[in-house]
């Protein structure tokens, strides 16, 4: 079967990240993880993929200051090298510039704890709670120029309770992600090989 060349990007625990890898190891699975790269060196999930045998990467943004450009070139070198096809973001947490985001457009998506279009940006299950909403949820979508705002390719919905805090809250989410991730990993990545192949 054919499989893309996929990168996972990371800022931190990696626990999507995981849950994705986990999947991956189906050889039916149409997305083969090949690369974990993350923008802080000291990102727990690094450790754990090497653990498991995937090519890690960290390409700390520190040095490039405020030219998120030059960083982004440093990790296109680092994802060419590894001739990637496919981009997850799971906890990435530096915004994209309009020139990576065109790069990889219609390749890249990105998992976020709201129920899109509901609360793009930061604090989303605080701002649910505050909303007084009787919902939450995470999405995934793909990658676009405005933060959280491309294509929705699944969702998944908790209740809100009346105790509830941004932490528990959180807590009730993030296992609907590791569940959901994986199987939009696989939708995403069928749509990239189905886009790309010739028509008849
Ligand atoms: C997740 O809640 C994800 O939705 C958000 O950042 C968090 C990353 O957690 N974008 P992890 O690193 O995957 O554990």
């Amino acid at each position: 079967m054919n499989r893309l060349r996929t990168a996972i990007l990371i800022s931190g625990r990696g626990s999507n990240m995981r849950a994705i890898l986990e999947a991956a190891n189906a050889t039916d699975y149409p997305a083969e993880a090949v690369l974990v790269l993350s923008n802080r060196p000291e990102a727990e999930g690094l450790s754990h993929a090497d653990r498991h045998g995937i090519a890690t990467a960290a390409v700390d943004h520190k040095p490039f200051g405020n030219d998120r450009e030059a960083f982004e070139r440093a990790m296109q070198v680092v994802l060419e090298q590894h001739r990637i096809e496919m981009i997850v973001l799971a906890g990435f947490m530096r915004i994209l510039t309009p020139w990576f985001v065109a790069k990889w457009s219609g390749r890249m998506i990105n998992i976020h704890p709201s129920l899109l279009p509901k609360y793009p940006g930061l604090n989303t299950h605080q701002r649910a709670i505050d909303a007084g909403d009787a919902e939450a949820g995470c999405s995934v979508h793909w990658v676009t120029e405005g933060v959280d705002q491309g294509g929705v390719i699944a969702q998944a919905r908790v209740p809100i309770r009346p105790d509830d805090t941004s932490e528990t809250l959180a807590q009730r989410i993030l296992p609907e992600e590791h569940k959901l991730y994986p199987k939009a990993v696989r939708l995403a990545a069928l749509e990239i090989m189905q886009r790309s192949q010739p028509a008849i």
